[in-house]
This record gives structure tokens, sequence and C-alpha cells, in this order.
């Protein structure tokens, strides 16, 4: 009945934005702020959205518009569009079933899923319920044999690609879960369970039916059952000494097509191509890790120049609109990826919530190309940027 109420709502929503704060109403604050936040003073989360404010687009009139199309290749294979979902853990604690709810949504639109080895879904649980064109992307933690059986069920369960994140040798200072009691290892203060009860449509499915599990991560941690509690054997266990070896090893191992994402310098895109990845993300992890670090759109022309066409360079950070879709494969990217926007979508209303934020920029997509004069996707590149 709830969620009925929510999917209905949400039809009203006509930005991101809108999504944002649909969210934010529904979620408990510690929850909100988990997803909504970025690292320390927050620089490079805010920075991401200035530099697509910055650059303004050049558009071209008297071109008929009348018929558009959106269809592109990432990575080798069509895409319905030039969007992909990024990677994103726990986003149980959002929504039961938000994963998933964000998978389908993504294969209904014939756009890429990339599941987070942080899910709260299992990696064949994904492949069965929401088969589309699925990325799976690792972390590594010092058991680098979790790391590794997890890329092998990945492998055995036909995802497509595999992501190895490379910008987290620690986890960022982030400073609202801090403040707000959701500091790993997870505890229940009065400030929390406070913060809890103010949200019943958030709660009452929690206490119910029990806090989400990061299904990936069951039998890493024997005393672990909660997502929380899992997590907070992540961040203790993560594996501070990966580097290019390792990913060669990986590499090696690994059948499939391989990207690396975090990359925000040319000479690491380089690298990372040399050694045989299909793909770079150009990423500062939704300003998560390094606070200070480049935006992902700033740091994008160099290393499309870097990587020359030898691989696929997609990019993500800030992207809340279709024009930023455009700004981003205008500067060069293949695709851009997005995190947020479906999580407040699939966190204000589940799955009706994460189709209503693609459906968005979709919309916005399709808007924008008409008033910039370009019918393709093919057809955006550099002479639509206002230098
Ligand atoms: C993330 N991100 C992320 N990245 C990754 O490689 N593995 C992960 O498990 C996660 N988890 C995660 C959780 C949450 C709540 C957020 C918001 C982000 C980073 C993500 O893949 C992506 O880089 C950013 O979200 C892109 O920025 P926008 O689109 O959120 O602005």
């Amino acid at each position: 009945m709830l969620v009925r109420m929510h999917a209905r709502g949400i039809m009203k929503a006509f930005s991101i934005e809108e999504l944002r704060r649909a969210a934010q109403r529904r979620l408990p604050r510690a929850v909100f702020d988990f997803i909504d936040g970025g690292a320390e003073d927050e620089g490079t989360l805010r920075g991401n959205r200035a530099a697509f404010e910055r650059i303004r687009l050049l558009p071209r009139v008297l071109v008929d518009v009348s018929s558009i199309d959106t269809e592109t290749s990432i990575l080798g294979k069509t895409a319905r569009l030039p969007i992909a979902i990024a990677p994103t853990g726990a986003v149980g604690f959002g929504w039961r079933g938000g994963d998933i709810a964000i998978a389908k949504a993504a294969a209904a639109l014939g756009i890429p899923y990339s599941l987070s080895m942080l899910a709260t879904a299992a990696i064949e649980r994904i492949a069965r319920e929401a088969p589309g064109r699925l990325w799976f992307q690792a972390y590594f933690l010092k058991q680098r044999d979790h790391t590794l059986g997890l890329i092998e069920r990945a492998r055995a369960a036909g995802y497509e690609a595999l992501i190895v994140t490379a910008d987290v040798p620690v986890g960022g200072k982030r400073e609202r879960d801090y403040r707000n009691d959701f500091a790993l290892p997870f505890r229940y203060t009065a400030r929390n369970l406070l913060d809890f009860a103010s949200r019943p449509a958030w709660a009452l499915p929690m206490l119910f039916k029990g806090i989400p599990v990061m299904e990936n991560l069951t039998g890493l941690a024997a005393d672990a059952e909660s997502a929380a509690a899992l997590a907070s054997s992540v961040a203790r266990n993560n594996d501070a000494a990966l580097d290019w070896e390792v990913l060669k090893q990986v590499r090696d191992r690994w059948p499939g097509k391989m990207l690396v994402k975090g990359i925000l310098r040319a000479d690491d895109a380089e690298r990372a191509v040399a050694l045989g990845c299909e793909g770079v993300i150009v990423s500062n992890h939704g300003g998560r890790q390094l606070d200070g670090a480049v935006s992902s759109l700033d740091a994008l022309p160099a290393i499309v120049r870097a990587v020359g066409g030898k691989a696929s360079v997609l990019m993500d950070g800030g992207v809340r609109r279709g024009s930023d879709v455009v700004k981003a494969l205008a500067c060069g990217a293949e695709a851009a990826m997005i995190g947020r926007a479906t999580l407040y979508g699939v966190c204000a209303a589940g799955q009706p919530g994460a189709q209503r934020a693609l459906e968005i920029l979709s919309d916005e997509l399709v808007r924008c190309m008409q008033l910039c004069g370009v019918r393709r996707i093919g057809d955006i590149g550099p002479e639509l940027l206002f230098r």
C-alpha cells in the first residue's frame, strides 16, 4: 500500500533533484546522508556538479530533429542510451531489494548495470532475476581469495565485464556518517534509534524483515550477519596493497572485458590500457574518497586524448541531467555512468522510482539533443562545447 503510494507520487517528480528530495523525506537522516554525502568538506562532491554547470553548450539550429536516435555502443555492444549504472554498495539499506530494482530498470532500458561486490543481492540472484548487460565490480580485500572467488562466480554467472575499483586503498573520511553514528561498525545509539523511528515507512520493513545482508560477503566474516557488520569487516580488511601487479594477475584470469574504475590521470589510464583493459572509468567515486580530487568531467579530456581510441572511456560523478550526459560525451566519454541518480529514485519508491530516474534522464537527453541540433549520439562532439 505504502509502496503503491510512493510509486504514484514519484510520477510527479520531474527532475533527479525532486527524486533526491523524495528520498530524503522517506529515509532516516543517517541513511540519506550515507548515500548523498561525500568525503571531508565535500569539495570534490560539489566540484563534480560545478564542472557540469561551468561547461556551456553551443547549440546548432535549423536542423531537422524530428527523429532522434539515442542508440550507441558501450564497451563494444549496443546500448539504447549512452548511460550505464555505476556500482553502489549497501543499496538495500535504502530500499529492500533496491539492487534488483535498479538492475531490472536498467535491463528494461537496455543499458549496462554494474553490481557492486558490496551489494545486498548475490551475483547469481541478479543474473537470474534481472538478466541484462551485467558488469561485476570488485574491491580487493586482504582475503584476496574471497574477491577472486567472487570474480570466478561472476564469470560462471555470465557477467559481461569486470570492473576493478582502484580508488579505495582506504575508505574516504565521510564525516556525515560519523556525525550520524553511521560509522562502522554500526551502532544503535539513542540518536539513530530516534532517527529511524522518525521514518516508519523505512523502519517498519527493517524491523519486521530484518536488516539486509551483503549477500556476496557471507562467509567472509562468519560471525557478521548484518550488512553493516559485514561492511565493517570489509572496511577493516580493505587491501591497501592493491597495485598494478595484482591488476595484471586479475587481467590474466578474467576472460571477459575488464575496466578500471577511479582513474583521474592520463598516465594511469594509459597503463591500464597497456595492461590489456578494454575500458577505464574516469571517476572520483562521487566525491566520496579523496576530497580535493579533480572533478571527473575536468579530468576526462586529457584521459580521452591519452587513450586515443584504444579503449572505452566512461565517466561518472555528478550526472543529474540529460544535458550532463551530452556534456560528458562532448568531452569524449563513450557513456556516462550514474550512481546517486537511480539511488535517489529507488530510495524514494523502489523499482518505479529507479525507472522514473532513468526516464527523466532519457527524456532530458532526447530534448537536449533536439535543442542542440544533433540527431545521433555519434554527432555529439567537442564542437558542441562553448570554450
Ligand atoms: C558508491 N560508489 C561505489 N563505487 C564502487 O566502485 N563500488 C561501490 O560499492 C560503491 N558504492 C557506492 C555507494 C554509494 C551510496 C554511492 C553514492 C556511491 C561510487 C559510484 O560507483 C560512483 O562512482 C558515484 O556514485 C558517481 O557519482 P554520482 O553519480 O553518484 O554523482
